[in-house]
This record gives structure tokens, sequence and C-alpha cells, in this order.
């Protein structure tokens, strides 16, 4: 009888990124984007309290009158609607980063975050002087999702605690420096959001072609 072997995948599944991972990673990237949008609709394209003068122009020119306490009011109303959206999503990216932890207990210890971080360290330590360059940027990379992973825990366990800050006593009589909190950390957010999408394209044009395909579909050409 004969026999057929099956011809060589033109593609090979790498260890890089398992399947769970690559949906963390979109779902976070999605939910991260989200909170931003919410926070860039409420302070500058809506701005709901400092259109109050406006709202006030156009009631006058209706021939009513809508004085400053009722467009506060207003205003509090169309900041609530955006608010709810932010928690919501909140939630949802506390969600997340329960995933992600759960993943680095399952995950095999030597695709765990950590485990790859002291590696970058180490490769960087001891790679010969033609390669230093090369794992310089893998540790400087690594280093920046240390920095992310280290700032959506502040995120997610401030934002929690703000979400129940009117409801247990405690949490209320901090919920003004936890805001402060969660208020620098966005811009800790920011700055990463901004370095990492410059820096993976980068990569992506330069030396490291289908870097971001294979966050897609985790798999690199043989
Ligand atoms: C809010 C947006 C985003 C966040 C918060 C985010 C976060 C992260 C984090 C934390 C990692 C590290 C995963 C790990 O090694 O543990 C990562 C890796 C990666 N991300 Fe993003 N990401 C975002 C958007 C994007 C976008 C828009 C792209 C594509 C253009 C992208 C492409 C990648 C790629 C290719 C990697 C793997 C890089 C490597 O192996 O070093 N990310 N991302
Ligand atoms: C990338 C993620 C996030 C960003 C950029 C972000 C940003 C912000 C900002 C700028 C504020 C305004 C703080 C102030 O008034 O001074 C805020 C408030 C708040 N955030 Fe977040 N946040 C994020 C994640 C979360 C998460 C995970 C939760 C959890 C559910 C959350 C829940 C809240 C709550 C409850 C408030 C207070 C709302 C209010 O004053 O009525 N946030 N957030």
């Amino acid at each position: 009888m004969q026999t057929t072997t099956a011809p060589a995948p033109a593609v090979a599944t790498t260890h890089d990124y398992s399947a769970p991972m690559r949906v963390w990673h979109w779902a976070n990237a999605v939910l991260v984007s989200g909170q931003l949008l919410t926070i860039l609709f409420l302070k500058v394209i809506v701005s709901a309290r400092a259109a109050i003068p406006d709202m006030q122009r156009e009631v006058a020119e209706k021939g009513g009158q809508l004085t400053e306490q009722q467009g506060r009011a207003i205003a509090h109303v169309i900041s609530d609607r955006i608010w709810s959206w932010h928690i919501w999503l909140g939630l949802t990216l506390a969600a997340c980063w329960l995933l992600w932890t759960v993943l680095q207990v399952l995950d095999p210890a030597g695709r765990r975050f950590g485990a790859q971080l002291l590696a970058a360290g180490r490769r960087y330590r001891l790679a010969p002087p033609a390669d230093h360059a090369d794992a310089r940027h893998e540790l400087a990379a690594k280093l920046t999702y240390a920095v992310f992973y280290l700032t959506i825990t502040v995120m997610v366990l401030t934002g929690l605690a703000l979400t129940w800050a009117d409801d247990v006593a405690w949490l209320g009589s901090i919920e003004h420096s936890v805001k402060e909190v969660h208020n620098v950390a966005m811009y800790v957010i920011i700055g990463f959001v901004a370095l990492h999408v410059a820096g993976v394209v980068w990569s992506e044009i330069t030396k490291d072609r289908g870097l971001i395909s294979r966050m897609v579909s985790g798999e690199r050409r043989a």
C-alpha cells in the first residue's frame, strides 16, 4: 500500500503567546482604549459643565431661562451617562485583569511574564557585543510591559475602590486620595500605549516582520 507523507506546514505555531493570552491582549487593548475614550468624551469632547453657558444661550434664544443650577443638573445627567460606561467597561477590565492573573498561574513556568522578564535580563547581561543592542531592546520592551502590569493593577484596584466608595464608609474616607492615584495612573497608561503602539509598528516594519500578525494568529513563518 502506498503511503503519502503530509507536506510540511508552511507555518509553525510558535509558543510566543498562547491563544488565551492573545485573546486577553486584544480584549485588554479594546477595554483600555474604551476607558481612555470615556475620559476623552467626559473631559474634552462633551465637557458637559463647560457647556452650561452654551445651554443657557440656546434656551434664552428659544425664549426660556436656564439658571446655573438647572444647567448643572443637566450637565450631571449627561456626565453620569458617560460615567456608567466607564464603570461597566472598568468592571470588564477588572475581569480581564483577573484572567491575566489566572493565566500567569496556569501557563507553563517558562511562559510566565516574570520568567520572561528574568530571562531577558539574563540574556542582556550575557549577550556578546554583537547581540547587545537586540538584547537591550528586548529587555526595554519587557520592562515597559512590567510598568503596564503594575499600573493596570493600580488602576483596577483604585477603580474598584471608587466604584464602591459611596457604599463602604472606609472607602469613602479615602476617596479623594484614591482618585488622585487613579488619575496619575492614567498618564502612565497613556504613555505606555503611545510607546507600545509606536514600538511594535516600528519593529514590524524594520526587523521583526509578522510581529503583529503573530499576536493575532500565533503563527510564525517557518
Ligand atoms: C491599549 C492598547 C494596548 C495595550 C494596553 C497593550 C498591551 C500589551 C502588553 C501588556 C503586551 C505584553 C504581553 C506580554 O509579553 O506579557 C503587549 C504585547 C504586544 N502587543 Fe499590545 N497592547 C495594546 C495595543 C496594541 C496594538 C494596537 C498592537 C498592534 C499594532 C499591539 C501589538 C502587540 C504585539 C505585537 C505584542 C507582542 C510584542 C512582543 O512580543 O514583545 N498592541 N501588548
Ligand atoms: C485604563 C483604565 C482607566 C482609566 C484611564 C481611567 C481613568 C479615570 C479618570 C481620569 C477618572 C477621573 C478621576 C477624577 O475624577 O479625578 C476616573 C474615575 C473613575 N474610574 Fe476610572 N479609569 C480606568 C479604569 C477604571 C477601572 C478598571 C475601574 C473599575 C471599575 C474604574 C472606575 C472608576 C470610577 C468608579 C471612577 C469615579 C467616577 C465618578 O467620579 O463618578 N476606572 N477614571
